[in-house]
């Protein structure tokens, strides 16, 4: 069977995820090395080779994150960030039977409704009805004897980033990174429990990365599925079924290319680039484009903009769709609930591709400007 893929073709991806890998990793022939060379049947290497994968997270963890403290355990899961909305609540409901909330966007929002299936959920502020905004930590009402507190660090589709959160005592916090993870650093022993998919900024779709701490593996809800038990995966080091063995495979191709750019302090210093050289072009352009976001609170990954003014011009933005295509810049339509345009700069995303995009931008005003 003949393919008509042009290999040498270069897309550009802006999409919201699965996002692009980073261009050396495409280059390598993985079908081939995973499938040829080092094909795993033997239940002791597929073993060995996931124990190399939580190494390699820990090492990356632990020389670009501040550190990953011995008492937290990183476990690859399957089910997505979906799946971790329950397997949150099914690992830690159980220390109150309620757990608070804060709703910032669409994830938080669906991960709030999901765990309202297994115990009491207290939105810890209301969610705000202006789009683009978040309620000031100060206003939080935080309950000292909830099972944790919950909150997403960027809302991929608002376009909205959490970056300070209040002290919550004894409470764990509970933090939603799917599309941050590995984008910045983080103290990481200020957590309970961080997850996300990999699928935006460390590889394919299929893994579900959470990093847990040890004191709140072991005691699930009784109804809690055991492949979703936190405590039940790391004691099977993260094999408890059949596991996504090429994601995993993939994910470790890009975490060598993390290090080998810089790890996660490198990434984040792209991440502010990139963001700002988008941010700082919506900001000159005499509001031909505008961000419908705060300004303390955009995100540097997921960036929502209107084209034609702050509501958008809904013609002129079909038009900016179709000559972005024209230039090979794909997935740039905005989510349907918040509507006009959405960049997502996942560490794969390099700043030269950013370049284009602004200078597209820049070139798209100048034509259909009065
Ligand atoms: C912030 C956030 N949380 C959760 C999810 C759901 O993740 P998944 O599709 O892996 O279930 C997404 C997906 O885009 C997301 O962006």
């Amino acid at each position: 069977m003949s393919s008509n893929i042009n290999y040498n073709k270069r897309v550009l991806n802006f999409g919201a995820g699965p996002a692009k890998l980073p261009l050396e990793v495409s280059l390598t022939d993985l079908f081939f090395e995973f499938f040829v060379l080092r094909i795993i049947r033997k239940p002791q290497t597929l073993r060995n080779f996931f124990d190399n994968v939580l190494k390699m997270l820990i090492i990356i963890y632990l020389f670009y994150f501040r550190y990953v403290p011995d008492n937290y355990k990183i476990l690859l899961m399957q089910g997505g960030g979906t799946g971790a909305f329950a397997s949150v609540a099914l690992n830690l409901m159980g220390r109150s039977g309620k757990a608070d909330y804060l709703v910032t966007g669409i994830w938080s929002g669906k991960a709030s409704k999901e765990a309202a299936k297994f115990g009491k959920v207290n939105l810890v502020a209301p969610k705000s009805t202006k789009p683009g905004t978040a309620p000031h930590p100060s206003t939080w009402k935080l309950d000292p004897e909830a099972s944790y507190f919950y909150y997403c660090h960027n809302e991929t589709v608002d376009g909205i980033t959490i970056q300070n959160i209040r002290q919550t005592g004894n409470v764990p916090i509970v933090c939603d990174m799917s599309s941050s993870l590995m984008t910045q650093r983080v103290d990481i022993s200020k957590y309970g429990i961080i997850f996300g998919g990999t699928q935006k900024n460390l590889g394919p779709s299929g893994v579900t990365i959470v990093i847990v701490r040890e004191d709140l593996m072991g005691n699930p809800l009784p109804c809690c599925p055991t492949i979703l038990d936190y405590g039940h995966v790391s004691d099977m080091n993260s094999i408890h079924n059949t596991p996504t063995t090429f994601s995993v495979y993939v994910m470790e191709k890009v975490l060598q290319w993390v290090k080998k750019n810089g790890g996660v302090e490198e990434m984040e210093r792209r991440a502010i680039a990139k963001s700002q050289l988008l941010y700082n072009t919506i900001h000159n352009s005499n509001k031909f484009y505008s961000s419908p976001v705060d300004e303390e609170i955009r995100s540097r990954i997921n960036i929502p903009f209107r084209v034609g003014g702050p509501n958008g011009d809904e013609k002129l933005e079909k038009l900016f769709l179709q000559g972005a295509e024209k230039l090979e810049m794909y997935q740039l339509k905005g989510h349907r609930l918040v509507g006009g345009m959405r960049a997502s700069l996942y560490n794969a995303v390099t700043y030269e591709e950013v370049e284009l995009l602004v200078n597209y931008m820049n070139a798209f005003q100048k034509q259909h400007s009065l």
